[in-house]
């Protein structure tokens, strides 16, 4: 979503802030846009669609400044133009805004300014901010009492950064609901939404909670409550490295994070497994761990892949922890006044850990009382904040919109909550051991996947022009299913459904004919017999037919037109092995489509907006 920059220093700003745009590409946005302030001269310059014609566009002007904020964004409020672009400004072009997230009562501000002589440019929510605080300018106060006091009349989310003419030596920011770092520097200091746009300059950061509000001079910063009382903030240092965000040689983030896979899923278990005694560790939630254990239900709440992923976790936590669990997507749970008791234990599950509705839910969960951990890979994301422990699933930066080596991680810290839940219940050891067994040969077995990289590439030349697909998929393979086919449709606009093997008849079997390629996900487990009927059922309408089988299984050649085999692993473990053809399939079909796979349309990476 929406990406924020900002710079304030000694150095020429432009190229800070254009590299900074870069780095947030990967979030997803329509147009970008800076506004620099320098010598008594202020400047926007904006555009619809890429930041490479914004830095073309720059280069020509060739401006120079110590001040700036940059913006890309992500239409909600008005189609993407370079009017509806970001940074705003008032009428005298005097203070710039830029802004990330939904000011919900925009039109009663608007009419109200409209009335008092204010004239709007754009059709966006974000325009009413500046005018607002162009408003108590204009009355007197200065910029940060301008700034708190418009936040006061504003409902909705923000992540804002404001500059102004008349006061040069400082940028403004404040938040609600859209994150965004202090990042610290030697006579300059930065903005970001997203620790990845300053990564290049500092490693140092503060990030901003809610109902904060920053002044950032060049060489301090003060953050303040919204009663005006300063706050004393922890300086945090990032261990995420300038190589982590960059392709390394791939031709795309979403290849390089399939293929980092084998070490990611090394790294999501690195120090966290007990051989001797068949158990797992986790530090982040060792403290609540009794808890957790003796909980009598479980609610996994997440969206979109993490959704997934939640899933498996519901097969797995069942099966082995003999808990009851309920997956809930956040945006539903949210709103319907779920029952949860205080000895719940609600699981949050996010990469980004700043998806709106998860956040949400949590909050939700937290308010009545539930055990709340959070499952997350970015470090100091806000739902790693908030939450009461929680554990980091450590895939490392994940760029490509499709999450990949997040889902493999999510699914692997899953199993290490099981299995220490398990371990405390019935779980014996010679089971929990052959499980660790199991998790530590996952990283050489996904290397293995990963040599099929051609093999799949010649099926995504087959299959590439189908118009649908359909993925089946019974007991943990369900939700792989699903998974398979979001990352299709995420990346090659090919429409495609999920569903568990049995249900096609109930439906989707209506749909089967020589055009229709179904994707079985059938490994040689408790389900397997059963699934070779639903091949069949397919097979006597014509369907054409691709299986995601084990090794070892001599018999599914000839039932299907085409399979992939792969090493098997203990059922649990599974769909950590069976999603990855399906991400390099998704791959490869949008690659030959020849789209844009890893900014895919419409969608951002960190949905920071309900
Ligand atoms: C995954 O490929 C998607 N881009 C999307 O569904 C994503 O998983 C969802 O938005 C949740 O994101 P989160 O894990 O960062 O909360």
């Amino acid at each position: 979503m929406c990406g924020i920059i900002g710079y304030i220093g000694e150095k020429n700003c432009v190229p800070i802030l254009i590299n900074g745009l870069k780095r947030l590409e990967y979030r997803g946005y329509d147009s970008a846009g800076i506004g620099i302030i320098a010598n008594g001269n202020s400047e926007i310059v904006k555009n619809k669609g890429k930041v490479s014609l914004l830095e073309h566009k720059m280069k020509d002007l060739q401006l120079y400044a110590n001040l700036g904020i940059g913006h890309t964004r992500w239409a909600t409020h008005g189609i993407p133009n370079e009017i509806n672009a970001h940074p705003h400004s008032n009428l005298s072009n005097t203070l710039f805004l830029i802004h990330n997230g939904i000011i919900e009562n925009y039109r009663v501000i608007k009419k109200e300014l409209e009335n008092q002589g204010y004239h709007f440019k754009s059709d966006t929510d974000s325009e009413v901010l500046v005018h607002l605080i162009d408003r108590f300018l204009t009355l007197g106060f200065d910029l940060c009492k301008s700034v708190q006091l418009a936040l006061n009349e504003v409902v909705g989310t923000y992540g804002i950064a404001v500059i102004y003419k008349d006061e040069p030596d400082k940028i403004i920011a404040a938040r609600k609901g859209s994150p965004l770092v202090v990042g610290l520097g030697n006579n300059e200091n930065f903005i970001a939404s997203d620790v990845s746009a300053i990564l290049a300059h500092t490693k140092q950061v503060v990030y901003l909670d809610d109902g904060e509000l920053a002044v950032i001079s060049k060489d301090n910063f003060i953050v303040k409550n919204i009663s005006d009382i300063e706050i004393e903030k922890e300086v945090h240092e990032i261990s995420t490295t300038l190589e982590e965000i960059d392709k390394g040689g791939y031709s795309h983030f979403m290849l390089k994070e399939i293929m980092e896979q084998p070490e990611s899923v090394r790294n999501s278990m690195r120090g966290r497994l007990l051989p001797e005694d068949g158990t797992a560790k986790l530090g982040g939630i060792s403290e609540v761990v009794d808890r957790l254990v003796n909980s009598k239900r479980i609610i996994i709440t997440a969206c979109g892949t993490s959704w997934h992923a939640a899933l498996v976790g519901e097969y797995m936590i069942e099966n082995f922890a003999q808990i009851p669990t309920e997956i809930e997507y956040a945006s539903e749970f949210r709103y319907r006044n779920p029952i949860i008791n205080k000895d719940d234990t609600v699981l949050v599950i996010s990469q980004s850990g700043e998806t709106a509705d998860t956040l949400a839910a949590m909050r939700e969960a937290k308010s009545r009382g539930a055990l709340v951990l959070g499952i997350c890979n970015v470090v100091g994301s806000t739902i790693a904040r908030e939450s009461m422990a929680g554990v980091y699933i450590h895939a490392g930066p994940e760029i490509g919109v499709a999450s990949t080596k997040a889902f493999t991680a999510q699914l692997v810290v899953l199993s290490l909550i099981t299995l220490l839940i398990a371990r405390r219940k019935n779980l014996s050891m010679a089971e929990g051991k052959k499980i660790v067994e199991a998790l530590n040969s996952l990283p050489d077995k996904i290397t293995d996947i990963l040599k099929l990289n051609d093999r799949i590439e010649q099926l995504a030349e087959k299959f590439k022009d189908a118009n649908n697909f359909l993925y089946l998929g019974r007991g943990y393979q369900f939700p792989v299913a699903l998974e398979g086919a979001l990352k299709l449709k995420e990346i090659s606009y090919i429409h495609a459904e999920g569903y568990p093997a049995a249900e096609m008849k109930h439906g989707p079997i209506a749909l089967i004919d020589e055009n229709m390629p179904v994707v079985f996900i059938a490994p040689k487990d408790s389900a397997y017999d059963k699934v070779v009927s639903n091949i069949e059922e397919v097979r006597a309408r014509g369907g054409r037919l691709i299986a995601i089988a084990s090794e070892n299984d001599n018999d599914i050649d000839r039932l299907v037109d085409d399979t992939i085999k792969i090493p098997d692993t203990v059922e649990m473990l599974r769909p950590i092995l069976t999603s990855i053809p399906l991400q390099l399939l998704a791959y490869h079909i949008a690659v030959k489509k020849e789209l844009n796979v890893d900014q895919p349309r419409n969608l951002a990476k960190s949905v920071t907006v309900e």
